[in-house]
């Protein structure tokens, strides 16, 4: 295995400055079908967390039920002043014990872990594509643009119109927002490459960013290759530590050089270099 050489085992990196916090649950409600939102009582991780952070949440509801190991979770909502929150599907045991918390209840969390999305002043306009869930890890991007004076347009892919959470994706940013499904076949990639291309013509974003689907992760970063558009992805990987040292979500990238490394999603990432990151 090829580890970056100037990472040692042991380089917790950003990862040294978090500790075990067990914060207090006050909003815990279903989103649609399939999709559940925490908010969490955190002003001071709020303030300091940057969207395509994670936190790393103990899944165990208020009777204690739920897995040993800690699930890493995209921060939803953060900033001065607001909760912290949390946009998940329920897929397996840790995110229903997480979707049986009531306000009021405590969960120990620990973060904001990882590299976050960088955002250049000097951008007028980003593009976000998002698919499922990607959008809640993307949707802190569209508050983050706007308060830099950077607008978003946004592609979100769904199965369908109740899969969509438009809502809980802009909130109040002022993103605009273009929505395909897999209902009507607007999602097929080449139907989305139209659509991109027709973007790219019309208002020309200075980066694209994109999260929840390889097929999408594909064909964004060919076009940014072909319109020479900088763009970031986050990556998911399921995780051990969460913390760099148990080396569990190492994925493999290109370095600057080409050479393919293999680097640890929780540290090195989540968000890599759009060109760099490999598919899935
Ligand atoms: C940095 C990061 C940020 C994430 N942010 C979000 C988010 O904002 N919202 C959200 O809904 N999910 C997010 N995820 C995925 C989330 O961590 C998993 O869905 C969760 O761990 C599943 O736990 P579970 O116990 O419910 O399911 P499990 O019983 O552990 O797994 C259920 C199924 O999901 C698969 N799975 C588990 N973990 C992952 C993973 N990390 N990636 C892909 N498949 C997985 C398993 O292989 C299994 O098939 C994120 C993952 C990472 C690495
Ligand atoms: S190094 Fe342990 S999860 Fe990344």
């Amino acid at each position: 295995m090829h580890l970056r050489p100037n990472i040692r085992a042991m380089d917790l990196g950003p990862a040294a400055m978090v500790a075990e916090r067990s914060l207090k649950v006050i909003e815990s409600a279903p989103v649609g079908r399939r999709y559940h939102r925490l908010l969490l009582e955190a002003p001071d991780l709020s303030a300091r967390s940057r969207p395509g952070q994670f936190f790393h949440l103990l899944c165990r509801d208020g009777a204690g039920n739920g897995p040993y190991l800690r699930r890493p979770m995209s921060i939803w909502r953060c900033g001065a002043g607001e909760p912290l929150g949390f946009l998940f599907h329920v897929k397996g045991k840790g995110t229903a014990a997480l979707a049986r918390l009531r306000a009021g209840e405590a969960l120990s969390v620990v973060g904001p872990l990882g590299q976050g999305f960088a955002l250049d002043p000097a951008w007028r306009r980003i593009l976000i594509l998002a698919r499922g869930v990607g959008l809640a890890t993307l949707a802190p991007l569209t508050g983050a643009a706007a308060a830099m004076g950077i607008a978003a347009d946004a592609v979100l892919s769904a199965r369908d119109p109740a899969d969509l959470m438009a809502e809980e994706f802009a909130g109040v940013s002022g993103a605009s927002v273009t929505a395909v499904f897999d209902a009507d076949g607007s999602s097929e990639v080449a139907r989305v490459e139209a659509l991109l291309r027709a973007r790219f013509a019309a208002a020309r974003p200075d980066a694209v960013f994109t999260c929840g689907s390889n097929r999408l992760f594909l064909l964004l970063q060919r076009l940014s290759a072909e319109f020479g558009i900088p763009g970031q992805v986050a990556l998911e990987q399921q995780m051990g530590c969460g913390l760099g040292m148990c080396f569990c979500c190492v994925r493999q990238i290109r370095d600057a050089s080409g050479a393919v490394v293999n680097l640890r999603v929780c540290a090195e990432g989540p968000v890599f270099d759009l060109q760099a990151a490999l598919a899935w």
